[in-house]
C-alpha cells in the first residue's frame, strides 16, 4: 500500500473563511485505487516556508510515498506552491505537470496558466495539482496509474516498464 498525504494551499480556507472541498475531492479519487490509502487533508496558508516544511515533514518524518498539493499554482502573488515544491525536490518529474496541461488544455486554454511542478525527495513523489474541485476531477484520475508505476520504481518494486 501507498499512503498518500494531501495538502491544501490555500489563505481563505487556512482562515476559515472557504470551505475546502478540493483536498476533500483528491481523497476520493486517490482512496478508489486499492493500493493507496489517504490522509486527511492538511490546509497551509499559501506561504512558501510553511508550505516546503510540510512537505518535508510528510516526507521525511511522517515517511508519506506520495504527497499531492492543490492550489497555489496560478498567477497571483500569493501563488508559491511551486516554488515551495522546487525548494524541497531532488529531482524533477516534469512529465507529469506536462501531461496534466496537456489534457486540461482540451478542456480550457486557461490550464496553460498552471505553473504546476512535480518531482522526488527521497523515496516521495511531489505533485502539484490545480486548486478548484473542477480541475482536481479532470487531472487526478489521468495521472494516478502512472504515478503508482513511478513509486513502483522509485521504490524499488519494480525495474522495467514493460507494461
Ligand atoms: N486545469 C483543469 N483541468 N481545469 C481547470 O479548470 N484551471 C486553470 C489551471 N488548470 C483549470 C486547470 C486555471 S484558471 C488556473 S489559474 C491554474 O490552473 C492555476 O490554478 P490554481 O492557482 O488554483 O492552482
Amino acid at each position: 500500500m501507498y499512503r498518500a498525504a494531501i495538502i491544501v494551499a490555500s489563505d481563505s480556507s487556512s482562515a476559515g473563511e472557504r470551505e475546502d472541498l478540493s483536498g476533500p475531492a483528491i481523497a476520493e479519487i486517490v482512496r478508489g485505487y486499492g493500493n493507496f490509502t489517504a490522509g486527511e487533508p492538511m490546509v497551509i496558508p499559501d506561504e512558501r516556508e510553511k508550505l516546503a516544511r510540510a512537505m518535508v515533514r510528510l516526507a521525511d518524518t511522517e515517511g508519506f510515498d506520495l504527497i499531492l498539493t492543490t492550489g497555489g499554482t496560478g498567477f497571483s502573488k500569493r501563488d508559491v506552491t511551486p516554488e515551495a515544491t522546487l525548494d524541497v525536490i531532488e529531482r524533477r518529474a516534469p512529465g507529469i505537470p506536462e501531461a496534466m496541461r496537456r489534457i486540461s488544455l482540451e478542456i480550457t486554454p486557461r490550464a496553460m496558466l498552471s505553473r504546476a511542478e512535480a518531482g522526488i525527495r527521497g523515496g516521495c513523489l511531489i505533485v502539484n495539482l490545480p486548486g478548484s474541485p473542477k480541475a482536481v476531477r479532470e487531472t487526478l484520475g489521468y495521472i494516478m496509474p502512472s504515478l503508482e508505476h513511478g513509486l513502483d520504481i522509485l521504490q524499488g518494486r519494480d525495474s522495467n516498464c514493460a507494461r
